[in-house]
């Protein structure tokens, strides 16, 4: 490992550190208390390479929040939040009021991109035999439940593209696509009403996420009130999307949650595989169809893939990286990988000094500190270089991994950055930030990506 290497091993790990709270990490200490479903699931790849135990305790805390339809929920309030979490997570979600939440966690009503299984699979190949065997036997079951739902509930035409009903389930709050979706149509009154100059005043004021931070940084006060909305449609709803078609709500096949359940479905087969546990044949049916339907959403006017509404069947533009994450399935004809790849390097879109840029550098929507308008996330990274390397890209993954060490030792381990300049931007101190900078550290000092672990375990039969 090198010296540089070393040093930035060692902040990130004060990092997870600081954020620890007993089973799970925040996503960081000073923003968010509370659980998140991907931000635990990177945090548990980069504990997997420290404390394979802790790793496995922050996958197994998140689950405790698994409703009883097999949901899992994007935000776990562990009693352990701070007092102000808490409050918010109750009034804000009611989740307590729908039928299927867990009876005394205190949940959102919503889910989040499911890295679950990846992270399961990385931390189980760090853990003993025995342990190993006893954290699969305890979160595989759930983890095919979870992906029953999103198939089940998601997905209800049998298409095997599943359906997100709001932008935070993207995980990618405020990405244009989503903004230019919330942003047809008759407005909702929140909206409306905080465009007047008085109250817009007021809760400019009060918004917690701008404390910190400036707020060209963060989503606009609109998207952020549009999401609000949105998710008080849902909770009158009591968050029951068993059918869906009925809900007033967005119907968007994201294609960056479906390309991450892709890979994730591949994983959690070869997982249930390994301990015998059995996956109802109509999941598998369409786990099996799922990378031929994801075809659908490419776009022939600017060869990517993108999103689409799941009622009016248009796509939704503008691109944006999450139309680079099929990479991360290695389920792509060689065409259309060629194509996304040359997009990583191309200085007119995704090929800034600090890549992967959000959302395309020309882009009349690009915004370089707007949140996930523009900025580089590394999340977004970590899932292109393992797709790169696991369909034998190995160059690829190489230099995108060290541009995405070289950027969080320029801007430091913030939440997001500039893909100009390498600047840190939003929070510091952010936890997926770190953990993934240490696994990526990880692979380098090894000489190799470490694969997909997964792969170890018994292939199914074809
Ligand atoms: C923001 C991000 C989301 C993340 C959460 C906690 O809402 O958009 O992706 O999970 O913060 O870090």
């Amino acid at each position: 490992m090198t010296a540089e290497h070393d040093d930035l091993q060692r902040a990130a790990r004060a990092v997870l550190a600081r954020n620890d709270r007993g089973t799970h990490t925040a996503p960081s200490g000073s923003h968010y208390p509370q659980q998140w479903l991907w931000d635990s699931a990177y945090s548990a790849i980069g504990l997997a390479h420290i404390d394979p135990a802790r790793a496995a305790s922050e996958i197994t805390s998140l689950l405790l929040g698994q409703w009883a339809n097999g949901m899992i929920p994007h935000m776990v309030e562990h009693r352990a939040a701070t007092a102000r979490g808490v409050d918010f997570g109750r009034s804000l979600w009611s989740s307590k009021r729908a039928r299927f939440a867990p009876p005394g966690v205190i949940t959102s009503g919503i889910t989040q991109p499911p890295v679950l299984a990846e992270a399961t699979s990385r931390v189980a190949a760090k853990l003993d035999q025995h342990a190993a065997d006893t954290f699969l036997r305890k979160t595989v079951p759930q983890l095919v439940r979870y992906h029953e739902w999103f198939y089940r509930e998601r997905d209800p035409l049998g298409e095997a593209l599943v359906s997100s009903v709001h932008p935070w389930e993207t995980g990618m709050d405020n990405t244009p696509p989503w903004t230019s979706l919330l942003t047809r149509g008759h407005q909702p009154l929140l909206v409306r009403a905080a465009a007047t100059a008085p109250l817009r005043g007021l809760i400019e004021r009060v918004r917690p996420d701008t404390r910190t931070v400036d707020a060209a940084e963060r989503a606009t006060l609109a998207e952020g009130l549009r999401s609000i909305s949105l998710l008080l449609r849902l909770r009158r709803a009591h968050y029951d999307y068993a059918d869906l078609g009925k809900l007033t709500v967005p119907r968007v096949q994201d294609v960056a949650v479906n390309a991450i359940l892709i890979r994730n479905n591949a994983i959690l087969r070869q997982l249930a595989r390994s301990i015998e546990h059995p996956v109802p044949g109509w999941l598998l049916e369409r786990m099996q169809q799922a990378p031929q339907s994801l075809e659908q959403l490419w776009d022939c006017e600017s060869s990517i893939f993108l999103s689409r509404d799941a009622g009016t069947r248009c796509l939704l533009r503008p691109a944006t990286a999450a139309g680079l994450l099929p990479l991360y399935t290695d389920e792509l004809t060689r065409g259309r990988r060629e194509v996304l790849e040359r997009l990583i390097s191309d200085q007119l879109t995704f090929g800034t000094r600090y890549p992967v840029p959000t959302v395309p550098v020309r882009s009349p929507y690009f915004r370089e500190r707007g949140y996930w308008a523009g900025p580089t996330w590394i999340n977004v990274n970590w899932h292109l270089i393992d797709g790169l390397q696991r369909s034998g890209r190995a160059t690829g993954a190489t230099t995108l991994r060290d541009q995405t060490l070289e950027l969080v030792r320029v801007g430091g381990m913030h939440e997001y950055f500039s893909a100009l300049d390498g600047r840190g931007l939003g929070y510091c101190d952010f936890s997926w930030t770190a953990a993934l900078a240490i696994d990526l550290i990880n692979q380098a000092a090894s000489g190799s990506h470490h694969g997909a672990p997964a792969d170890a375990h018994p292939t199914e039969p074809s």
